[in-house]
């Protein structure tokens, strides 16, 4: 008998599993793939890997701004992807040395649940019966893929996040369905190393959730860089290499590219590991159908014992939400009060420069009808900014409540502001005014004192 059976290593899983195990749990732990789940086989740690050698190209091609002067800047996109390969080996392996040490049985197998009785949860795998006293579900989400006409036909032409990864060759042309964050990631770093890139979103503006104004910056950062957008244009079809779309004036268009990226979201994986033979309840969209397990502030479902965490709930599809939430899961189950809160989860998009943002936007305190005011101040404020951004645009935003002066969301655009969000992080999970985080001591000199700097802007 197992204290907890949870399906699904990912950030949600294997956390969870890592804090049960400290506990003093019995845990086991159903992956069927590759321990890390999609953030660290084929999201956040990929990506960022490949990411970060094309930041070092960028700095060998634009040297001359720092008076370093690198003569035939040259890279090899091979040994991105080999490298990649290796950073993601090393972490995987660091989860399952992790794996051992809180003792937790790992079971390389598809989960399958067979139901609840007075004993515990029955799940099964390889043959195998486990029966545990409580079961969190962490099966994460997949890449949706829009079924455009001519999609099939058009082959290894279509690729998602997973297919891109493995590619043995950088595209000369690349075409991105959906400039959300998995598109502009991707498309930043292929025209950082010269693919002609196009990115076909139907909303008005890239990165639909993101600050307006800072979404905007970005784009002309990129447009700038040569990605030609094709906003408010909608997918009507694939035809071999090419993607077509209607214009904002039903004009028919056409672009072509050796590969083609569709990132338009992603859905829950519900289906194929029995989640039926317990009767758990599923939040539904307007058209009535199931996008994620339906949890309480505590991630409990509808059945006593069972938990669900991370992008399995259809909502904050994003790793450090789903390690929360898996934390969450795991205090409840050993009676310590804990609930989820999701007014301080950041967000980061890893483009260069990068995007970060937590709390309220302003576009979203306006639609809640808080009355806000915003403080905004350019990056170039900071001295360390300065310093390290020769020609870097940024800004940095905070939208305050008018009457507690409460900081609701901190909102910036510039290097390394993924890094110094975290303070912004604390200042609204820790309910602070404006004037407490002004007495916050920042070091200097850090790109993060700009903070403070645009806290003090406000009269
Ligand atoms: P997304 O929801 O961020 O963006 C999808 C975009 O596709 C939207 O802008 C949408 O308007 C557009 N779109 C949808 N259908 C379209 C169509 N038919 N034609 C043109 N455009 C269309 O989804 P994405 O980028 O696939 O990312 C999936 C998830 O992964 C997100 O929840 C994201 O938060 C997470 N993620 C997070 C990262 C990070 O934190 N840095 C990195 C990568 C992914």
């Amino acid at each position: 008998m197992y204290d907890l059976a949870i399906i699904g290593g990912g950030p949600g899983g294997y956390v969870a599993a890592e804090r049960a195990g400290a506990a003093g749990l019995k845990v086991v732990l159903f992956e069927k793939k590759s321990l890390g789940g999609v953030c660290l086989n084929e999201g956040c740690i990929p990506t960022k890997t490949l990411l970060y050698s094309a930041k070092v190209y960028n700095y060998a091609v634009n040297g001359d701004h720092y008076g370093v002067y690198v003569k035939d800047p040259a890279y090899k996109y091979e040994e991105f992807v080999s490298r990649k390969d290796k950073v993601v080996r090393k972490l995987v392996g660091g989860i399952k040395a992790a794996m051992k040490g809180f003792k937790v049985e790992v079971v390389n197998e598809s989960a399958m649940i067979q139901g609840r009785s007075a004993e515990g949860i029955t799940v099964s795998a390889a043959g195998t019966d486990y029966v545990a006293r409580n079961l969190l579900v962490c099966s994460g989400s997949e890449a949706v893929v829009p079924p455009f006409p001519g999609l099939k036909e058009a082959g290894d032409v279509i690729v998602t996040n997973r297919e891109i990864l493995a590619l043995k060759e950088q595209p000369k042309e690349l075409v991105v369905i959906g400039g959300g964050v998995i598109g502009m990631e991707f498309a930043a770093f292929y025209s950082t190393l010269g693919t002609k890139v196009t990115v076909v979103e139907m909303l008005p503006k890239i990165l639909g959730p993101l600050d307006d104004e800072i979404s905007t910056m970005l784009q002309g950062i990129y447009a700038k860089r040569g990605i030609n957008f094709c906003l408010r244009c909608k997918v009507t079809g694939i035809e071999g290499n090419t993607v077509v779309y209607e214009d904002p004036e039903g004009k028919v268009c056409r672009v072509s590219g050796d590969k083609i990226l569709v990132s338009v979201g992603r859905r829950a994986n519900l289906q194929g590991f029995g989640l039926e033979n317990l009767g758990v309840e599923m939040t539904l969209n307007k058209a009535g159908r199931p996008v994620g397990i339906k949890v309480d502030e505590k991630m409990r479902t509808n059945i006593p014992g069972v938990y669900a965490a991370g992008d399995v709930t259809g909502f904050s599809m994003l790793a450090h939400t789903a390690s929360r939430e898996g934390e969450v899961a795991v205090n409840n189950i050993l009676g310590k009060a804990d609930r989820m809160r999701y007014n301080a989860i950041p967000g980061v998009v890893y483009t260069n420069p990068e995007v970060a943002g937590v709390g309220l936007t302003e576009g979203e305190a306006k639609a809640k009808g808080i009355d806000f005011t915003v403080v905004k101040l350019p990056m170039a404020y900071s001295g360390r900014f300065v310093a390290e951004n020769e020609g870097g645009e940024g800004i940095c935003k905070i939208i305050v409540g008018k009457k507690y002066r409460e900081v609701l969301g901190v909102h910036m655009l510039g290097n390394p502001c993924s890094e110094i969000l975290a303070a912004a992080c604390i200042a609204i999970e820790g309910e602070m005014t404006l004037e407490q985080l002004k007495e916050v001591v920042f070091p200097h000199p850090t790109v993060s004192e700009i903070i403070k700097e645009t806290a003090f802007s406000l009269k």
